[in-house]
């Protein structure tokens, strides 16, 4: 007989307590949970699930770095410039850039946001991290300082900080999501015969399963306003409710500067058409899981995002793709300076030069237009 899959235990209690759960509940807790994949270790890397842009190896932080520089060029040069990398995961991106010492290092605190406490706790291990409370002093209503509490010094930067979540004070800088809102719980829609339902998830003989109840009133008209009468019963849609809510706070938390989307997107109804197995996937040990219900936990559950839901909260000033970004910030000069060092130094074989080597594979990576090149870049400019 197969084995019953288990089942996190905060997730089995919520079922038994309300029968079942939205998915997106049922999701947040398998990632997130006491017992979800991230808890248990999943991460991206090489050595992890799933292979991001920064993962391909320092490039990527160079360019980020790049982007840094000017932005804070276009405000002015502030300090402190306050970069939050949302979803650091374990802190590559983090390393990369101060590695890179970008010209606004000595103003910068960088913060890495990480929800999940498995990955805070690598960020010591290889980052210098400043308490929270050095790096964001409180201050008086007014922003004056509060005697005796003293405010970081200006220009010595870097100043890196791991937090849980998105810090309540306004910043001046960049609030920069990499992959982060695929990651984000979504909620599941399918088209009735006369209306719309809401996929939910129960447990049957301990064994996840899908629910259908018919969907509120509101996530019924935002579905038929998106998509109105353009998909066949069975369609199904993401409502991310999550994401948009998310790109609210970040825009409220900004005083000045930009905040920077990186994520495979689509639109919505686009995604009405597709099957939702192309759109809602599965990750685990860098191949494709099972179905979204299996082992809960156990892999990584990851949603296209929807580029339209985020344009509803505020339309970006800019769209393009990562291949295009890159190029902007000239991807093409460093990979030349790769192939020159390499020729230059292959002889001798060392650090150097296998970073130059190994700089021209990343490029192709980031540019791939099959793959990372051709995710979504979204900037909004505060
Ligand atoms: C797909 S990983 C991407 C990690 C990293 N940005 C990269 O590109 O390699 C998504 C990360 O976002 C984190 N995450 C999800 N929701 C979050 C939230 N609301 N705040 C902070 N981190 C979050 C997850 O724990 C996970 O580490």
């Amino acid at each position: 007989m197969a084995s019953v899959p288990e089942v996190p235990a905060e997730l089995a209690a919520r079922i038994e307590r309300f029968g079942s759960v939205r998915f997106d509940e049922y999701q947040d807790l398998a990632l997130y949970g006491p017992d979800g994949f991230y808890e248990r270790g999943g991460r991206a890397g090489r050595r992890g699930d799933f292979l991001t842009s920064p993962e391909t190896g320092p490039l990527f932080g160079a360019l980020v770095a790049r982007y840094l520089d000017e932005v804070w060029r276009d405000l002015g040069e502030p300090d402190p410039f306050t970069v939050l990398d949302v979803g650091a995961g374990p802190g590559t991106l983090a390393k990369a850039v101060e590695r890179a010492a970008p010209a606004c290092s000595g103003a910068l605190t960088y913060v890495l946001v990480e929800r999940s406490a498995a990955q805070r706790a690598l960020h010591p291990r290889h980052l210098a991290l400043t308490a929270p409370e050095q790096a964001f002093p409180p201050e008086h209503d007014d922003g004056e300082d509060v005697p005796g509490v003293a405010a970081p010094d200006r220009g010595r930067g870097p100043r890196l900080v791991s937090l849980a979540e998105l810090p309540q004070v306004p910043v001046r800088g960049v609030v920069f999501a990499n992959e982060l809102l695929d990651n984000v719980a979504t909620r599941l829609l399918q088209r009735a015969p006369d209306g719309w339902d809401e996929v939910r998830v129960t447990l049957v003989d301990g064994v996840p399963s899908e629910v259908l109840v018919p969907a509120d009133d509101a996530a019924s008209a935002w579905a038929d306003r998106t998509v109105g009468d353009d998909v066949g019963s069975g369609a199904r849609l993401p409502y991310q409710e999550g994401a948009a809510r998310w790109l609210r706070h970040a825009l409220e938390l900004l005083q000045a500067g930009r905040v920077l989307v990186v994520d495979y997107t689509a639109t919505t109804p686009a995604l009405a058409q597709r099957p939702v197995g192309q759109w809602l996937r599965t990750y685990r040990g860098h191949a494709r899981g099972g179905s979204p219900l299996d082992a809960p936990g156990q892999q990584d559950l990851t949603v296209e995002v929807c580029a339209d839901q985020l344009a509803a909260v505020r339309a970006p000033h800019r769209t393009t793709t990562q291949a295009a970004w890159l190029a902007g910030l000239g991807i093409d000069s460093l990979v030349e300076d790769g192939r020159r060092i390499w020729h230059e130094r292959a002889h001798i074989g060392d650090l150097a030069a296998v970073a130059a080597r190994s700089r021209v594979g990343e490029a192709e990576a980031l540019l791939d237009t099959d793959g990372l090149g051709a995710f979504g870049v979204l900037e909004w400019r505060v």
